[in-house]
């Protein structure tokens, strides 16, 4: 019998609220994704060390044979590494707060990816990406990214301008997350679903879902999210739960409402329904608020509590969609299952009437060398449409950041379908100009 591979894996953004929960699932799924090493890598040390001592207990006593360090240096991080698992949040919460209170100040949609705050996030996270690439590049040239640092769909495009042939792939836990409740819905478990779907990230319809004896149960779960949106009974992904998410869940209906061919995603919102979302938004108290809160205060709460006790007894980390689906990506790669799972890649021809170079979110084969996009086909106009836009908003954002373009990043805004005028855009650009001085290039 040969002997399983077993595998070093680097987790950038060591810090992460996130940080845990893939570690529990890495854990959990030792079996069939045997680890040797373990390294988180992070530049705030104070913050990555609560996660790192807590995990650093939890391994001693359930897989004291996988060696775990956690540094600040890139060198000691990224050499003799297989995989890295990247979800960086480039500037923090504290900037979060910004991306979203500043365009809700001039009554503008305010969120993580989406529109004004996703682009100053993007603005943001693009060069610490490239950065990420680099260092993976130079000192283990064979190892995989997996990265989940948002916004995934800006920071594609980055990938695909600045690095083309990195070995990244860029992907989201969204999709996951709905499709759990959609299996709820028909009685089925997630892994009995098989979906077709297009779009971009954060922006992308299901036009089927189906069992794997291809049973189609689009209808009935259009006639259920008609009613109840993707709310569900059971608490059925530990991550989604909060108020907010309950009400983005609940709104799908009236996303499905606008086309009811399609499944739509939850993120739609956003684009559709604009100045419902800046109604019900609180301009002092955002997600970032929220999430600082709940899930940032519940899993630093935890790990202080394991490294006070000196044992992992006293609690246990959660474990949600985000950390499953990176792991049985990293299988399918290590392991050239050649599964099918939604990734962010570039289209060439996958949906047929959009521009081979916008980076799509669709079904993929994933094996050893990546991901091999299926194609879904043509698209309708007001699908087309809606993409095409929000594609050119992206490329524009990227421009702006290569060229330190002030006029590109005007352009994006006003392209953005949640803006209402190139005025108003303007506003909200100057702010955020000056609330990311610390981070942006300086623009001309
Ligand atoms: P967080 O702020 O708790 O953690 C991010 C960590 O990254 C922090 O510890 C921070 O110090 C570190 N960091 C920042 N810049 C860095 C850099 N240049 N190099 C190394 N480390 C750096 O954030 P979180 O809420 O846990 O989210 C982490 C990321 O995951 C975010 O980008 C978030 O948007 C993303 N996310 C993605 C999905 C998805 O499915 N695509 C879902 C959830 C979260
Ligand atoms: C996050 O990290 O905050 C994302 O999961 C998105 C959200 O608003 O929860």
């Amino acid at each position: 019998m040969t002997k399983t591979k077993k595998f070093s894996i680097v987790i950038a953004g060591g810090g992460s609220t996130y940080t845990a929960g893939i570690v529990m699932m890495l854990l959990e799924n030792a079996d069939r994704f045997p680890l040797r090493a373990l390294k988180l890598y992070d530049i705030d040390e104070a913050r990555q060390a609560i996660i790192a001592k807590a995990i650093a207990i939890e391994l001693k006593e359930k897989a004291p044979n996988i060696e775990f360090t956690w540094t600040t240096d890139p060198q000691t991080a990224f050499t003799d590494v297989d995989f890295c698992f990247a979800h960086i949040r480039s500037g923090g919460y504290k900037m979060r707060e910004q991306d979203e209170k500043i365009p809700l100040k001039h009554h503008v949609v305010g969120q993580e990816t989406c529109g004004p705050g996703g682009i100053a996030y993007g603005m943001r996270s693009i060069g610490d990406i490239i950065e990420l690439i680099d260092f993976m590049e130079r000192y283990s040239p064979d190892c995989w990214m997996l990265n989940y640092s948002n916004p995934a769909s800006i920071v594609a495009e980055a990938c695909r301008r600045l690095r083309p042939n990195a070995k990244i792939l860029n992907i989201c836990d969204m999709p996951v997350g709905t499709q759990r409740r959609m299996s709820q819905i028909v009685g089925l478990q997630p892994e009995d679903l098989e979906v077709r779907y297009f779009g971009m990230n954060h922006f992308g319809w299901w036009t089927s879902v189906k069992d794997k004896a291809g049973h189609e149960y689009l209808p009935q779960i259009r006639d259920y999210v008609a009613h109840h949106g993707y709310l569900t009974q059971v608490e059925v992904d530990t991550q989604h739960m909060d108020a907010s998410w309950q009400a983005t869940h609940k709104k799908a209906q009236d996303l499905l409402a606008v086309d009811p061919n399609y499944l739509p995603n939850t993120y739609l919102k956003y684009y559709l329904y604009p100045d419902y979302v800046v109604a019900h938004s609180d301009p002092e108290y955002t997600r970032a608020n929220e999430v600082e809160d709940g899930r940032e205060k519940r899993v630093f709460t935890a790990a202080q509590k394991i490294i006070d006790a000196g044992t992992s007894e006293v609690g246990a980390f959660p474990i949600d969609s985000h950390a499953s689906f990176i792991v049985d990506l990293a299988c399918a790669i290590a392991f050239n299952t050649h599964e099918r799972m939604l990734l962010i890649v570039e289209n060439n021809g996958a949906i047929a009437n959009i521009d081979d170079d916008i980076m799509v979110e669709v079904p993929c084969i994933v094996g050893k060398d990546g991901a091999e996009p299926l194609t879904q086909g043509k698209i309708p106009l007001f699908q087309r449409g809606m993409i095409l836009n929000q594609a050119m908003v992206e490329k524009l954002v990227v421009d702006a950041w290569i060229h330190h373009d002030y006029q590109e990043l005007w352009q994006a805004l006003t392209l953005s379908k949640t803006l209402p005028s190139a005025q108003v855009a303007k506003e909200v650009l100057d702010d955020l100009i000056v609330a990311n001085r610390e981070y942006w290039p300086e623009l001309r």
